[in-house]
């Protein structure tokens, strides 16, 4: 515990400090002091490929990734996540087993099989390894017609098939023009996220992308991030009480890139990142993973 919290402080990381220890309140003091937050959530830093790298392109981006953080430098409050294309998520298992980087898809479908062509079921991405699924993200909603009912049915889906969902949410420009950022939003998590055990609540992770920060340079700023973050503990505390809405990990996605995300960070509602554009150099997204 001390040692843990001593190597941090040299390191400049965020330790996972027990507030309940003795030397938590000394520790909740000093990180106060220097302005760090503390959390109880381990934080998820997520590689979001999207529709990029071929078979091989992946194995040399992963293989990379492994062996720079193979030095046992990740901090043990962070979980460090990789989503290629459906394509390469079989071999890039093979070579992330024993590492610390762990496995997600970016989509998959809510039947279980049949004649759906050209879907994925959660058993398919459950037998090649994958961890977590990401949904609804908004280029699917925008040119794929994903709606909340639809991510809700997957939601489920991936939960009953042990698979940890990674529910996007987030208002477009427009819509954060005329004021209507948080109702959106809300309508998006309410309906969206409706309907889960007491159990899955405590492990759903949640991302806030605003569309007008994705891969356009534009990122919100952390205090902007953090008002929409709390919001969302907010509601997530209405559905399914305080302990749910403080156990569940609330990632920032838009333009995350290594001069931004210490900032980000930092805030208190803000436990990871969904990273496009910089997760697809090795440098770039160790970067983050170090924050
Ligand atoms: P960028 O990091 O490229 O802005 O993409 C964010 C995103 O959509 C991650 O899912």
């Amino acid at each position: 515990m001390y040692r843990d919290i001593l190597d941090a402080i040299k390191n400049g990381k965020l330790p996972t400090v027990d507030e309940n220890s003795f030397a938590g309140p000394v520790a909740k003091e000093y990180f106060q002091m220097k302005g760090v937050k503390m959390s109880k959530r381990v934080s998820l830093i997520a590689g979001n490929w999207k529709m990029n790298k071929t078979v091989e392109e992946s194995v040399e981006l992963v293989n990379d990734l492994k062996q720079k953080l193979s030095d046992g430098s990740v901090a043990s409050d962070r979980e460090v996540l990789v989503c290629p294309p459906f394509t390469s998520l079989v071999v890039v298992k093979e070579i992330v087993k024993n590492s610390v980087i762990k496995l997600g898809a970016q989509n998959m479908y809510f039947e279980k099989s049949g004649a759906y062509t050209g879907e994925i079921s959660a058993l398919m991405l459950k037998n090649a390894g994958v961890e977590y699924v990401i949904i609804g993200h908004s280029e699917r909603r925008q040119y794929f017609g994903e709606t909340d009912e639809s991510v809700n049915k997957k939601m489920k889906v991936a939960f009953e098939n042990s698979i940890i969902p990674i529910v996007c949410v987030g208002e477009t420009l427009q819509q954060r023009e005329k004021n209507e950022a948080f109702s959106v939003i809300e309508k998006q998590v309410k309906v969206g996220v409706a309907g889960l055990s007491a159990e899955q609540s405590k492990k759903l992770v949640i991302a806030y992308e605003p569309v007008w920060a994705i891969g356009t340079g534009k990122t919100a700023t952390p205090q902007q991030a953090e008002e929409v973050h709390a919001f969302i503990r907010k509601i997530y505390t209405e559905m399914y009480g305080k302990d749910a809405a403080e156990s569940i990990r609330i990632l920032y996605g838009g333009s995350v890139k290594p001069d931004n995300v210490s900032e980000i960070m930092r805030q208190p509602d803000i436990d990871g990142a969904l990273v496009g554009g910089a997760s697809l150099k090795a440098d770039d997204f160790i970067k983050l993973v170090r924050y």
